[in-house]
């Protein structure tokens, strides 16, 4: 059977409805050490893609567990699983409660974990979901639609410095102060519960679009989904939960987009993989840590220039790996 996994095609899959181009597939593949008959979870169902490409790359009878947040991608996913011949299951459900989750399908221990994270291109293109600011739509950017406060919530509620906070340090954003003042000014007038009302709001705050790469309300957007989604807190729960849920010798592959999140998965598997984590100075060790992975990337492994040109997104991809100790 011939895996043409560059193209995200896969010969002899009917193609999906496939919105999102996932990215570092060949890479995903060669780290998850996908292999017939393993069982492999995928935390990150969005449009697919990884799911697809691992049930090809673990045919004829490697199963795979798929998670989302979002109903939306899990609707997705229960497609998929009609024509997956028993390999696929799906399920609703944030991946901080992964462990769980597989333990309730009867799906433990597991040969591998993916997590891609972030915002899938259909959560970007749909228009009432409130993730982009190209898009007319209710304030919203929550992975799940039912659970949790909402970014209007969060705009219209939030104390200034709870909001200069997080686009500080989720949205890089160095004109937080004055974004910040410009919502608290805008929202004393009436609620701002549009995205196009923010954006505008942004852009009059900082200036138009004239000599920058990205739209002026891009790192706002951004800060905000991190904060709405609780996405930092979700991510260290799942890597602990991923840790418990490996087989020996089972590979943990995550791909983040955002040097905040890459730096919680490169200090996580680092701690992981070390006996002792007492300060320096303690004679001797009485934590009682035990290493639980080996790192198997030693660097954050990155998108390869053809992939860069073909797929914008994966330009601030960095996936790091690590092997679950026996
Ligand atoms: C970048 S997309 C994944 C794309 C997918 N790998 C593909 O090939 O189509 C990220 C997905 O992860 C989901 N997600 C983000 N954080 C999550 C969390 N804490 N728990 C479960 N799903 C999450 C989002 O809803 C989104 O659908």
């Amino acid at each position: 059977m011939s895996t043409d996994v560059s193209s995200g095609y896969i010969p002899d899959h009917p193609p999906l409805p496939t919105g999102h181009t996932p990215v570092l597939l060949r890479e995903v593949l060669a780290w998850l050490n996908v292999r017939p008959g393993g069982r492999y979870l995928d935390a990150t169902y969005g449009g697919g893609g990884h799911t697809r490409a691992i049930l090809e790359a673990s045919a004829p009878d490697g199963r795979v567990l798929a998670l989302d947040a979002d109903p939306a991608a899990v609707t997705r996913a229960r497609e998929h699983v009609d024509r997956a011949a028993g390999r696929l299951l799906a399920r609703q459900g944030n991946f901080a409660g992964l462990a769980a989750l597989a333990r309730a399908a009867s799906f433990d221990p597991v040969d591998g974990i993916l997590m891609d994270l972030g915002v899938s291109s259909f959560q970007l293109d749909e228009a009432d979901r409130g993730f982009s600011f190209r898009l007319p739509s209710p304030l919203d950017m929550r992975f799940d639609p039912r659970d949790g406060l909402s970014a209007r919530d969060v705009v219209n509620d939030w104390a200034e410095a709870d909001l200069v906070r997080i686009l500080f340090s989720y949205g890089e954003e160095p004109q937080a102060r004055r974004i910040v003042r410009a919502i608290v000014e805008a929202r004393r007038q009436a609620p701002i519960d549009t995205t196009d009302r923010l954006a505008g709001l942004v852009e009059r705050a900082i200036g138009g679009r004239r000599g920058r790469a990205i739209h002026p309300a891009t790192r706002t957007f951004q800060a905000l989904r991190i904060a709405v989604n609780r996405e930092l807190e979700s991510l260290e729960a799942g890597l602990a939960a991923a840790v418990e849920l490996l087989a020996p010798e089972g590979r943990l592959v995550v791909i983040s987009f955002h040097s905040l999140e890459d730096r919680i998965v490169k200090r996580f598997m680092r701690t992981e993989a070390t006996d002792c984590i007492c300060p320096p100075e303690t004679p001797v060790c009485v934590c009682g840590h035990r290493a639980r992975l080996r790192v198997l990337t030693s660097k954050p492994v990155r998108a390869t220039e053809a992939e860069r040109d073909a797929n914008p997104r994966s330009r601030s991809a960095r996936l790091r790996a690590a092997e679950r100790l026996a």
